[in-house]
């Protein structure tokens, strides 16, 4: 069995959907939610689906290895980052070579580094008049979105589209193809 830990510190609505994706698959399970907010909404997902849902501090993450340490607790070999904004570390990229995967609202290599995350994102898009924006499914390395792009999906964008119609359009793209690209790569690769 493959068990992925999700990270994630937002709405959640991306972790949902790759929980209830694999709720029943007989080879890949989702066993861990790990979140640096505790009270963010992606907790209650997990607990709605019966997923472990543990929060850490940025010492968990950068000194003390207690993310690390609960990754080997609970035996977990794939990481899925949804909405999850921290640094990735070398302890982590270096413990997990090509398997932590990113999704990023845009499609990279334009509108990523850092600060670029969520709102920020579509509202640079708008700003720029894009007429196509879109998602990007990556692999992590230690720089904020400068991965192995694994998957990109685009969208066609409207001169009236205000940035939060450009945040549904590629949400709605992220929903539809991050659990199964997550599938299709571990099949291939694990
Ligand atoms: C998603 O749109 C994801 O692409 C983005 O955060 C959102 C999380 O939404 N991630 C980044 O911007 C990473 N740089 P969700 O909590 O509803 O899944």
């Amino acid at each position: 069995m493959h068990k992925i830990a999700v990270f994630a510190s937002g709405s959640g609505s991306n972790a949902r959907k790759i929980f209830e994706h694999f709720k029943d698959h007989p080879e890949i399970s989702v066993t861990l939610l790990l979140s640096n907010k505790p009270n963010a909404p992606v907790m209650q997902h997990a607990k709605d689906m019966r997923i472990p849902a543990l929060s850490f501090t940025r010492e968990d993450l950068y000194e003390n290895g207690r993310v690390l340490d609960l990754l080997r607790e609970f035996k977990i070999d794939f990481i899925a980052l949804a909405g999850f904004l921290w640094l990735v570390p070398h302890s982590l990229t270096s413990a997990y070579p090509d398997r932590i995967v990113n999704i990023h609202p845009a499609l990279l290599p334009k509108y990523g580094g850092k600060g670029m995350y969520g709102m920020n994102v579509h509202r640079a898009v708008k700003e720029a008049a894009e007429a196509v924006s879109g998602m990007t499914i990556h692999l992590v390395n230690e720089k904020y979105d400068e991965g192995k792009v694994l998957f990109q999906a685009t969208t066609d964008l409207e001169p009236a589209d205000a940035p939060e119609d450009i945040a549904a359009k590629v949400l709605a793209l992220e929903h539809r193809h991050y659990p199964q690209v997550i599938q299709t790569y571990i099949e291939n690769n694990l």
